[in-house]
């Protein structure tokens, strides 16, 4: 029996149309400049979120950290909602590369009144100062919830006018993107630096970008450099993105009415807690009224279905490229059935 694997949206192995584009990429040294198909993707993406330059690194992890690195000086303050990737999910990197102290929001989205109560500024010796704020759209433990874009504007607007820059973790943007019918570029608007995944919902097996101001992204390639991001040959994992933003962006409008369509099957399940209307795009968070969420999690791999722990309380089953709806609705039967004997 084949797996279904629901653990997350980077399980998915490239197509043999990736795995072509990448065995026919034209590469060079990427750390002297040298690789087209890097410069390509960069500049791809620069055109997409509309700003003036973009950098491709390892991993969404790399991403943040330089960025946020890149804004700051060790000792400053920057906020952040509630369970960001970048404090929760980074191995304490924020702490440890960066050198910052956090100030969490109580919820994954905030307003502009939230981050002027929460700025620290002046010359008062006793604090830290606040530098950046930290966006994460889609939100991935609240489920992969998408930012209002007027209440985004408003946090921009505080924020520049607190003198503070805007960092958008943008792993899933473009689920994001996809879930509210407009560009990417639309949604990234005003703000400052911006981290987003290539392998994520897009598919590729690797990498993940930085966009935004040309010195901004200066000063991110020597930290690239200083963080051991500079990859040589790199332009076999930038034409598995281009060949991902050309195929595999509008499909993922898939996973979100697969994602949707699990919700809803669970809805009606015995000791499962559920709202399908706050499923958004491609993330499901399950919760049990009964039994353990650990052991459900157990049993259902032994029926071939692979699920995420999100905390110690919820289930969490991802959409992408690998399973399609019949493979979904499998999942959702198996999980109804090991909730209903809980
Ligand atoms: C919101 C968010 N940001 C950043 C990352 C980090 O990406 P990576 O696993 O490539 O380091 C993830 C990974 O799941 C994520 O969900």
């Amino acid at each position: 029996m084949a797996l279904i694997d629901l653990r997350s949206d980077t399980v998915t192995r490239p197509t043999a149309a990736m795995r072509k584009a990448m065995a026919e990429a034209e590469v060079g040294d990427d750390v002297y400049g040298d690789d087209p198909t890097v410069h390509r993707l960069q500049d791809r993406i620069a055109e997409l979120f509309g700003c003036e330059a973009a950098l491709l690194v390892p991993t969404g992890t790399m991403a943040n950290q330089i960025a946020l690195r890149a804004h700051t000086q060790h000792g400053d303050e920057i906020i952040i909602g509630k369970e960001a990737h970048c404090w929760r999910h980074e191995s304490g990197a924020l702490a440890a590369l960066a050198g910052l102290q956090t100030h969490m929001m109580a919820d994954a989205s905030f307003t502009a009144d939230d981050v002027r109560a929460a700025y620290k500024g002046g010359d008062d010796p006793h604090l830290s100062l606040t530098r950046v704020v930290a966006i994460e759209n889609t939100h991935n433990m609240s489920g992969g919830t998408c930012w209002d874009r007027a209440r985004l504007t408003a946090v921009i607007d505080a924020a520049h006018g607190l003198g503070l820059a805007v960092h958008l973790d943008g792993a899933r943007i473009w689920n994001a993107a996809i879930a509210g019918g407009v560009a990417e570029r639309e949604l990234v608007r005003g703000i400052d630096s911006i981290s987003a995944c290539l392998s994520k919902g897009l598919g590729a097996p690797v990498g993940s970008v930085i966009a935004g101001r040309r010195d901004f992204i200066r000063r991110c390639l020597k930290l690239r450099k200083m963080y051991g991001g500079g990859m040589r040959q790199a332009g076999i994992l930038a034409a598995a993105g281009l060949h991902a933003l050309d195929h595999h962006r509008a499909r993922l409008a898939d996973d979100h009415a697969n994602a949707r369509a699990l919700a809803e099957r669970l809805a009606g399940a015995r000791h499962v807690r559920i709202d399908p209307a706050r499923v958004q795009t491609n993330i499901v968070m399950i919760e049990l009224d009964r039994g353990s969420p650990a052991a459900v999690v157990e049993r259902a791999r032994a029926s071939g279905i692979l699920l995420g722990l999100s905390g110690a309380h919820r289930i969490r089953a991802v959409t992408h490229l690998d399973v399609d709806r019949a493979a979904v609705m499998r999942a959702a039967d198996v999980i109804a059935e090991l909730a209903a004997a809980s």
